[in-house]
Formats: C-alpha cells, sequence, structure tokens
C-alpha cells in the first residue's frame, strides 16, 4: 500500500480487522463491546476505497486480540474480514474469519415465547445458515441486523 492510500495510521501493536462491509465499522464495535469507555485507542475508517470491495471499513483496535468467540460473532457480520495481529508495527499474522457452524451464549433469541427467554439455565444457540442464524429451540431465524440481538 502506498503512503497516499494510507488514511488511517499504522498501529504498533494489537488487531486490524480489514475488509469489513462498507458501513459495518459501527456494529464490529459493539459486538466486541467497544464504546470509548474502556480506553482503548481505536481507529477507524469508513467507506475507504478497496481494490476487491469497492468500498470497505476498516476498524484497528490498539491493544488487544480478538477471542475466538469474538471471530466467530464477526464472521456473520463481515464474513470477507480479515484479521492481522500487530506486533511491533509488523503483521504478525493475518487470518480469515470463518463462519462457525453454531454460535452459543452470543446472541439471543427474538422471541420471547422462546425456552431461551425463560428463567431456564438454557444458553441461546443459534445454527448458521447461509441466510442468517436459526433459533436452535425455536427455530426462529434472524437475517439482519445481527448486533441488535447481541446479549450484553
Ligand atoms: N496495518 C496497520 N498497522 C501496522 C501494519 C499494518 O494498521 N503496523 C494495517 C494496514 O494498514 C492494512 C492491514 O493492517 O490495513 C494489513 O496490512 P498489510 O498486510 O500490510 O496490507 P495488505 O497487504 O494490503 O493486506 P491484504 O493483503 O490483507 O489486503
Ligand atoms: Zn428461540
Amino acid at each position: 500500500m502506498t503512503d497516499t492510500e494510507l488514511r488511517v495510521s499504522k498501529i504498533r501493536n494489537g488487531t486490524v480487522i480489514d475488509h469489513v462491509n462498507a458501513g459495518e465499522a459501527l456494529h464490529v464495535l459493539a459486538l466486541l463491546e467497544i464504546d470509548g469507555s474502556g480506553g482503548e485507542t481505536v481507529s477507524l475508517g469508513m467507506n475507504v476505497p478497496s481494490q476487491t470491495m469497492g468500498k470497505k471499513d476498516v476498524v484497528k483496535v490498539e491493544g488487544r486480540e480478538l477471542s475466538q468467540n469474538e471471530l466467530d460473532v464477526l464472521s456473520l457480520i463481515a464474513p470477507d474480514a480479515t484479521i492481522n495481529i500487530i506486533r511491533e508495527y509488523e503483521v504478525a499474522e493475518k487470518k480469515h474469519v470463518e463462519p462457525p457452524e453454531t454460535v452459543e451464549g452470543v446472541l439471543s433469541c427474538p422471541n420471547l415465547d422462546c425456552i431461551t427467554n425463560d428463567d431456564e439455565p438454557v444458553q441461546p444457540r443459534f445454527d448458521v445458515l447461509s441466510e442468517g442464524v436459526r433459533c436452535a429451540y425455536c427455530e426462529t431465524i434472524v437475517r439482519d441486523d445481527l448486533t441488535d440481538h447481541l446479549l450484553a
């Protein structure tokens, strides 16, 4: 990448989430539970020109690496994301997100009659489909705005 194309500074240590679908950066922050109150240094690029995607979003979080669970949910809202682990300014690891078969304990079911919304000790679990996610208990399908259903 040439310097003229570099809109957001390089970071020293942390994670660069690249190739996020344009417009999804704030959802990525929401699922990482980053709202500024934690004190992390975060840089965002939104609707940045991309050779492969036309436009993309980029999220750079300093001093933080992502858990597998976070990567799993990320894959649902940013299926083309590249995860770059940065150590001492160098890309130490580069990986692609992969949709898991199921996600457990990260999304809540929108169906209020679902057993996962009773006071039962049942962890919400969703099967991942190409068109969205399906509650493993009541089969409600969530297609859009998955981040509205993130468990706190
Ligand atoms: N990056 C960063 N800080 C660093 C190193 C890299 O913010 N110290 C960012 C780059 O700006 C880029 C991403 O991490 O957005 C990946 O870096 P790199 O692999 O060097 O870029 P590309 O080769 O363009 O990546 P790809 O092949 O995945 O498109
Ligand atoms: Zn349900």
